[in-house]
């Protein structure tokens, strides 16, 4: 019998020491760029340009000038011989973060919901047009990692859902969306950053925990490429600039350092032309993160604040004393700029106007040195019309669990009742709580560096109020009651209803703040702030009862979903600004529901898979996260032990009916697969280095206090860098074949942005018919999902959906495909995709378990 790793992992834990922690194996050299596919052009160019640059300019490209020394989240040197100023990173995937007069959209997960492409195509080129007004060079999203693993895991609303072809090719939209409209997107967090619990060691220890090394996520290499890679492939075949390595251990390996996942996965493998920039603090290395792949350290300190870095001075030296070869630091200098042409950021770039740091018009550009008084803010306005994409998202969004008749409400009704906190506003203000590191009032965007400023925050209560009293067809009265401790109040008041429209929440978000004891990840899967209260007493005395819930993922709902008097049930994700215009177009039926929920609603947090890691299990080293649940997460997992959800993945009901009939599969020609192979060129080298007297600090620089710049204080290399450990090679160890610039072996799986060419090529044209057999128009998705048949295969897997829009009794014939990618299984031994024997099925239908249609698959040669 042959074990898989998780079996041999099983069995090898249970007679090895507790010693002998997962590993990361070496891969060097770091792949050089070489212009494939659409990047000929902007890599020629890049080429170009590099080939003029010194090295102090190259180090430029490469490091932050520190945290809080301009106005941007992170901001590089500049070239000012030719003119190009310091390039601007700014948050967030949902939106300019730390800004005014800009939009706060929907999070990611409302837009997985709506498995609408071109929305998402819309809300990222919405996004990016504020970022580029702005004056932001690299939007930092979006986001496919977390994935979703935990669904209680804190920045899970970030990204999209615990789907790798959902996400995936929501992140690919948004990402083209962003880029077309001429900022660099950055796909983050690259990769298995999946809990907030220990992600960072210092975080960690501000709550007490006694460790000194960030957490482990230790997993497999198949699960890697059939799960938490996936996206990212489709990231890149869309053509991101950036990717982020984030704060996690990979194997005990750092994401910024780790040689496997950047080098032979991302550059190797998939062939990623672009740059690889660390997340603020996630740089742990200068010599050995360069060599790792690591193009970019962000904001460029050691630690945020400290006026050493990693780079800058360090990389200028570690270039000179030969411990990085030159074409590496050449080769980080082509990928950032390839990207800046790839994206016209020469033909539009515009320097940024608005500082991160305060709100104030005036203030000091350099900011924590208190440097450099000048204007900082010049209140641009950048929201253009977005706000309609963000209410059709908002509605589009909404996913309606249950509904007994109740919706979509008449205006008939005389009395409305709106009970619970979260119909209100928040009483600090919209924007009242840093980083929206507050639960207070109605929630439309989850916590942390993934939020944005609200220009206004339309509330439920405003827009139903408006609704039933200032609306032409508005007859009828209505309350709130929206603390959620006036439980009489609320009893009394919802004894009067005709509807009571009742408003609950839970909330999550990233682990540097800590709201009501949840660091981050949520502490547990209920509803917050006496949630179940307020339902059960609505409940109790009204029998038209709509629950509407904000959460950024499940929450736990068996108690009270099939009660009888909770007529309806919508779920509203986290919608941005216009979040009480969205759901009245619901509610009173302007907008047909058609979203789909984008994760599972089970009976309990067990029934998910493992939970997240919460108390160190490694002593004060990295605590161990086993992701022994491998492939099986949401879905997968509830299939695999036959655990009966509430609401399954991809269910969502409609103001109308459809049907399912006529599948149909047609074999297409494909072409055969073969491993790529041959040797790639030699690294180029670009320009000379010169010699360290060429690197002195300028004597036309007024140096800024604590800033990085890429210069020398002196010709000797070890006091300029000021490192005690300089030139020890237990310091800066240069792994074997780190340093090798001759042509290398191409891997079996690479060829093209992505991958192997062969991957791409479409297999299978499937075709369905949908019917509207409702009396109104609506949305429906159809859904295909592909049974792989071997015994290590999930039940099913979603591959492709889209969203249609049918008038009553009309028929649409929905055609999709199937590549090569979507049936094949990750090799281990081969490092390559292969098309298992095992007999593989379709399915078509409306959610991951109401699958009216199923063929079998002929076999693949
Ligand atoms: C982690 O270790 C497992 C088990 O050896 C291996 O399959 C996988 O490829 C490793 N991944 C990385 C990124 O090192
Ligand atoms: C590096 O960037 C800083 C900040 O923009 C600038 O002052 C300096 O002149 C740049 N150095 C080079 C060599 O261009
Ligand atoms: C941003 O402000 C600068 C002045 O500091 C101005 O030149 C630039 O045009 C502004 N950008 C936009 C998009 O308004
Ligand atoms: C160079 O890097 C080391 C850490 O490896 C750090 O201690 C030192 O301060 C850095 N030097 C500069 C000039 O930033
Ligand atoms: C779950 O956490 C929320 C937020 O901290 C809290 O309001 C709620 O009371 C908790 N639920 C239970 C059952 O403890
Ligand atoms: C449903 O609401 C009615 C009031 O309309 C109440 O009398 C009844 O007890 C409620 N049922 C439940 C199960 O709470
Ligand atoms: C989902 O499909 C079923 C048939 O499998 C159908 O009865 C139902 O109306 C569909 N629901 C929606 C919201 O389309
Ligand atoms: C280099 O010189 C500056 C200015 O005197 C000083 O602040 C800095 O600490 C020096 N760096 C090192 C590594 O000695
Ligand atoms: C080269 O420079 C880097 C950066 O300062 C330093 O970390 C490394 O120890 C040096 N190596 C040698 C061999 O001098």
């Amino acid at each position: 019998m042959k074990l898989g790793w998780l079996e041999l992992a099983a069995l090898t834990a249970s007679v090895a020491s507790a010693k002998e922690l997962a590993y990361s194996p070496p891969y060097y050299p770091s792949p050089w760029m070489d212009g494939q596919g659409d990047w000929a052009d902007a890599h020629e160019r890049a080429v170009e340009f590099v080939s003029g640059l010194t090295l102090a300019e190259k180090v430029n490209l490469t490091t932050g000038s520190g945290w809080e020394q301009e106005r941007c989240v992170g901001e590089t040197g500049g070239i000012p011989r030719l003119g190009m100023w310091g390039w601007c990173m700014q948050d967030s995937p949902l939106g300019v973060r730390d800004s005014d007069y800009n939009s706060g959209f929907p999070a990611g997960v409302n837009v997985a919901a709506t498995w609408d492409k071109t929305l998402a195509y819309l809300r990222g080129k919405a996004m990016g047009e504020e970022h580029r007004d702005k004056g932001v060079d690299v939007q930092l999203g979006p986001v496919a990692g977390p994935l979703g693993k935990n669904p209680d895991g804190g920045r899970v609303w970030e990204g999209f859902a615990p789907d790798p072809v959902l996400t995936g090719q929501m992140f690919a939209e948004t990402i083209k969306g962003i880029q077309d409209a001429g900022v660099i997107a950055c796909a983050k967090h690259y990769i298995l950053n999946e809990q907030e619990h220990f992600r960072q060691s210092s975080e960690a220890q501000g709550y007490g925990y006694d460790i000194d090394q960030s957490v482990s996520s230790n997993l497999d290499d198949k699960t890697m490429h059939e799960l938490y890679l996936w996206p990212f492939v489709d990231a890149i075949r869309a053509g991101v600039g950036s990717v982020m390595c984030s704060y996690n251990q990979i194997n005990n390996s750092y994401a910024c350092s780790n040689s496997y996942t950047l080098n032979k996965l991302l550059k190797g493998e998939l062939g990623f032309q672009g740059f690889v920039m660390s997340d603020w603090g996630a740089h742990h290395s200068g010599v050995g993160d360069a060599l790792a792949g690591l193009d970019m350290s962000m904001p460029g300190d050691v630690l945020l604040g400290s006026p050493y870095s990693y780079w800058g001075t360090n990389l200028t030296i570690a270039v000179l004393n030969g411990t990085i070869p030159e074409w590496r630091i050449d080769d980080m200098a082509t990928r950032i700029m390839a990207a800046y042409y790839k994206v016209g950021r020469d033909q539009i770039r515009t320097p940024p106007n608005f500082s991160s740091w305060t709100r104030d018009v005036y203030g000091y550009e350099h900011f924590i040195v208190n440097e450099n008084y000048i204007k900082l803010n010049e209140r641009v306005n950048v929201q253009g019309d977005h706000a309609n994409v963000i209410r059709k998202i908002g509605s589009d969004s909404m996913v309606l669990l249950k509904n007994n008749g109740a919706l979509p409400l008449t205006h008939d009704e005389k009395f409305v009742a709106i009970l619970g906190e979260d119909a209100g506003s928040n009483p600090y203000g919209a924007n009242g709580c840093s980083d929206r590191g507050c639960d207070d009032g109605t929630l439309a965007m989850g916590w942390g560096s993934g939020s944005a400023n609200f220009p206004y925050l339309i509330t439920p209560e405003q827009a139903i109020q408006n609704e039933v009293i200032f609306s032409s067809q508005g007859k009828g009265d209505v309350f709130s009651v929206t603390d959620n401790w006036a439980l009489d109040q609320m009893a009394a008041t919802a004894a009067q209803a005709d509807v009571s429209l009742v408003f609950v929440n839970a909330d999550s978000g990233e682990g540097y703040i800590n709201v009501d004891g949840n660091e981050g990840d949520r502490k547990n899967m209920t509803l917050w702030g006496n949630g179940e209260e307020v339902i059960k007493t609505a409940a109790e005395n009204c029998n038209n009862v709509v629950v509407i819930m904000h959460t950024p993922n499940a929450v736990l709902i068996g108690d009270w979903a099939h009660n009888p008097n909770i007529t309806a049930i919508l779920w509203a994700g986290l919608p941005g600004q216009e979040s009480g215009r969205s759901l009245v177009d619901v509610l009173y039926g302007r907008v047909n529901p058609g979203g789909k929920t984008p994760f599972t609603w089970g009976k309990s947090r067990e029934a998910y898979g493992p939970p997240i890691l919460t108390e160190p299990n490694n002593g004060k080293g990295a605590p161990q996260d086993d992701f022994t649940d491998g492939l099986y997460i949401d879905y997968r997992h509830f299939d695999k032990y036959d655990y009966q959800p509430i609401y399954e993945f991809g269910y969502g009901l409609s103001y109308s009916s459809f049907s399912f009939s006529d599948l149909e599969v047609t074999p297409l020609n494909g072409g055969s697969y073969s491993a790529t192979t041959g040797m790639t060129k030699k690294a180029p080298v670009l320009g000379k280095i010169g010699q360290a007297s060429d690197y002195l600090f300028p004597k036309s620089i007024k140096r800024i206090t604590q800033y990085l710049y890429p210069y020398l204080n002196s010709t000797n290399l070890r006091e300029s860098s000021g490192d005690p450990d300089y030139g020890m090679p237990s310091k800066d160890y240069v792994p074997a074949g780190a340093s090798d610039g001759s042509p290398q072996e191409l891997l079996p799986a690479s060829g093209s942005s992505g991958g192997n060419p062969g991957l791409f090529e479409d297999l299978f044209r499937i075709t369905a018919t949908i019917t509207n057999t409702g009396k109104v128009a609506g949305d429906e998705v159809p859904q295909l999902y592909i049974s792989l048949g071997g015994k290590d295969d999930p039940v099913r897997q979603l591959r492709a959906f889209d969203r249609l829009s049918i008038q009553p009794g009309q028929k649409i014939k929905w055609s999709t495909t199937l590549n090569r990618r979507d049936l094949s299984n990750w090799d281990t031994n081969s490092q390559n995709w292969l098309i298992s024997k095992a007999t593989k099925k379709v399915y078509v239908g409306n959610s991951s378990r109401k699958l009216p249609l199923s063929a079998t698959l002929p076999t693949v040669q």
